[in-house]
């Protein structure tokens, strides 16, 4: 496989766990509706436990299929494992930190935040998975520029089939 492929091969489950949320309609927000000290939400009712561990669950998912289909790529089953976990909760977290960053700035729930939304939970996921396994410096610029189309296609698509409100 190409390096480029490999680089968009290795970030897959990241990319399911920060989409699948919004079909898995969580109600229970994460900051249980509490405000801040600004007075704003914490995170906001974008992000809920429901979509939290079902981005999780699908982001592992993944991984594990990924590891049927390539299991050479990641010479064993625990790192496959170890890497998705990483790569999905890193992509989860990224997120919730971009989220509490827009309220902190303001930002109404939904409200877009180019570069946060579309890079923020990329770095937390490179962050947690390059431990488990690097990737070239090659790859890591490819996936910052591959990634916002990626996000955008995917949040297009998303509001076409009706998951979510707005295509961004
Ligand atoms: N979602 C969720 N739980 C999460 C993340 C996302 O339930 N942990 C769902 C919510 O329904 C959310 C949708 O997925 O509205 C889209 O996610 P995102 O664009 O990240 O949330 P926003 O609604 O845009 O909120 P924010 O402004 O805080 O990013
Ligand atoms: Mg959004």
């Amino acid at each position: 496989m190409n390096e480029l492929l490999e680089a968009f091969w290795y970030i897959l489950p990241a990319y399911f766990a920060n989409a699948s949320p919004v079909i898995f309609k969580g109600k229970r927000p994460m900051d249980f509706g509490k405000s801040f000290v600004d007075g704003r939400r914490i995170l906001g009712d974008g992000k809920t436990w429901r979509g939290f561990f079902g981005g999780l669950f699908t982001g592992v998912l993944i991984g594990i299929i990924q590891y049927q289909i390539r299991p050479d790529f990641y010479g064993s089953f625990p790192i496959a494992l170890k890497l998705a976990f990483a790569l999905s909760f890193g992509a989860l977290l990224g997120d919730l930190i971009g989220s509490f960053v827009k309220r902190r700035i303001g930002m109404e729930r939904g409200y877009p935040a180019v570069g946060l939304d579309q890079w923020g939970f990329l770095v937390s996921a490179l962050v947690l998975a390059y431990p488990v396994k690097t990737l070239t410096t090659g790859q890591v610029l490819f996936l910052f520029l591959v990634t916002p189309f990626i996000h955008w296609g995917a949040n297009v698509l998303a509001y076409k089939l009706k998951w979510k409100s707005v295509p961004w």
